[in-house]
């Protein structure tokens, strides 16, 4: 294995000495005075001395990698420092190390201190890494149930939680860099799982500057009780280590909330909307489904010329050219079916020559790999009902990173389909349409919106946040319509 690719399997990338003081420093600041440290993932051990020069006190200072070559390292500064007395190290798995053994041994506050490899399981499995905890029972003891359930995970994810376990029943501190979106998980979990949080605060980094990584990552700070009369779940998200002031971020009504100030005084948006949300059409075979009009005829995806009947014809728009605003390009999608599970043997009639274009196909439509299409009509795609047929449509690409609606009207008399990564409500009547239009862009609408959208997540647009929001309730013109007697009453 290449340094390179070693590098990526293990999150490689140790911290600048001058971050892991500012860490600790503002670790100080908050208070935190540890009798025991453990740095899970040492390196060459910027945290270690940071921790030995910020934290005197600390009568005992674990620090573990898998590395030998960085544990080596970190020994002989320690010894050049005279420190090596201070410190116990070791070279070890993670994953494989007996914690609780350790644990008992070190006493009093405990701070576990650090920065995790930022690497996900998909990354380590397409180098034919093995960086992973060795045996299932790792995951069911950190309760993976509660995380997973996703193809793509961090193990600083799996480490965080496992560090979590070493809390209970004990008060104490963790301080670790790791990706933003990471940090929220495992505070979300710590929330669903009743773990006894007193106080937690994420502290945004240049991940791009510090570690060359073009990621949104942050020092999350979490403090642990053994009281549960003092548990709070709410945290402060600070725009740096050294922001004085940060927003306060929790969970309301079954939702992450991103913004509270700006949820809480708009909260009485929050219901059912008037329409729900679709998402577009989900076909898996856009070599075969998806056409460009040239002026040789209508070409598909593998570059064939074909001619088709306009019955089951219609423009289509990609997630992109929503979410950038583009013009129409003169694309169009193939729509065999316009209920879920429609038959589709009656094209054979109604559009001969569409039929036999599906049949010749029929190898690569036949070869869409999910079991959704095992169980319905030959030819079939999903994200069809009479919604889809309205002439009328506001759309929003759930992958762009702007809260920014689209109004569609029909082209060439037809509604514009649109590829599953859009999200959009449809109307018969244009001014029904541009009058939620208008509520949806209003400020009330925008900000309660925006409180409940994280926009480091991969698709930050969520079908279930824009269903929470009742547009009834607004005007057109930024105002509030009626607002109801009984102000939500925020669950917490
Ligand atoms: C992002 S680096 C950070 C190093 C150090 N904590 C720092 O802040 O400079 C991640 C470290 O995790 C170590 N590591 C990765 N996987 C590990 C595992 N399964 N067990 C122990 N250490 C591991 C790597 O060798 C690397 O030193």
């Amino acid at each position: 294995m290449s340094d390179r690719t070693r590098r990526i399997e293990f999150g490689d990338f140790q911290t600048p000495p001058r971050l892991a003081y500012d860490v600790c420093r503002l670790l100080e600041e908050f208070g935190i005075q540890p009798d025991s440290v453990i740095e899970p993932t040492c390196g060459v051990g910027a945290f270690v001395l940071a921790a030995l020069d910020t934290f005197p006190a600390a009568g005992s200072v674990f620090g573990l990698d898998c590395n030998g070559r960085h544990v080596d390292e970190l020994r002989s500064r320690l010894r050049a420092r005279g420190e090596a007395h201070r410190v116990r190290l070791e070279e070890a798995d993670f994953f494989g190390m007996d914690w609780g053994n350790n644990l008992s041994s070190m006493a009093g506050n405990l701070l576990v201190l650090g920065n995790l490899p930022w690497v996900t399981n998909a990354a380590i499995g397409a180098i034919g890494g093995a960086n992973l905890p060795a045996k299932s029972n790792f995951m069911n003891r950190v309760g993976f149930d509660a995380i997973g359930g996703k193809s793509n995970f961090d193990i600083s994810e799996w480490m965080l939680l496992e560090i979590l376990r070493w809390f209970s029943g004990r008060s104490g501190d963790i301080a670790m860099l790791v990706k933003t979106a990471v940090a929220r998980k495992v505070l979300a979990y710590a929330r669903k799982r009743g773990v006894l949080i007193e106080t937690s605060s994420l502290h945004s980094i240049d991940a791009k500057r510090e570690f060359g990584a073009a990621v949104d990552a942050c020092l999350l700070v979490v403090r642990l009780t053994d009281n549960p009369a003092r548990v709070e779940y709410d945290y402060t998200v600070f725009e740096s280590l050294s922001a004085p002031t940060g927003h306060r971020v929790g969970h309301r009504s079954g939702f992450a909330v991103g913004d509270m100030a700006a949820f809480e005084s708009h909260a009485f948006l929050m219901g059912h909307s008037p329409q729900k949300w679709r998402s577009g059409i989900k076909h898996d075979a856009s070599q075969v489904m998806e056409l460009r009009r040239t002026d040789a005829g209508l070409v598909n995806g593998g570059g064939e010329i074909v001619d088709l009947e306009e019955t089951y014809l219609f423009p289509m728009m990609k997630g992109s050219d929503i979410g950038s605003g583009k013009a129409w390009r003169g694309t169009y999608m193939l729509v065999p079916q316009r209920q879920v599970g429609e038959p589709t043997d009656p094209i054979r009639d109604r559009a001969p020559r569409t039929w036999a274009y599906l049949e010749g196909h029929a190898g690569a439509l036949d070869a869409r790999r999910s079991i959704i299409y095992l169980k319905n009509p030959r030819y079939s795609i999903f994200g069809v009902g009479d919604y889809a047929f309205r002439p009328w449509r506001i759309a929003i690409c759930s992958l762009y990173k702007t809260l920014s609606f689209r109004l569609q009207p029909p082209i060439e008399g037809r509604p514009v389909m649109f590829d599953d990564t859009v999200y959009y409500v449809s109307f018969d009547d244009e001014a029904e349409a541009r009058d939620t239009l208008a509520r949806l862009q209003s400020e009330p609408a925008q900000r309660l919106l925006r409180s409940l959208i994280f926009w480091d997540e991969k698709r930050p647009i969520k079908t279930g946040i824009l269903n929470a929001l009742d547009w009834s309730l607004l005007d057109g013109m930024g105002g509030i319509r009626s607002r109801p007697q009984q102000v939500l009453n925020p669950v917490p």
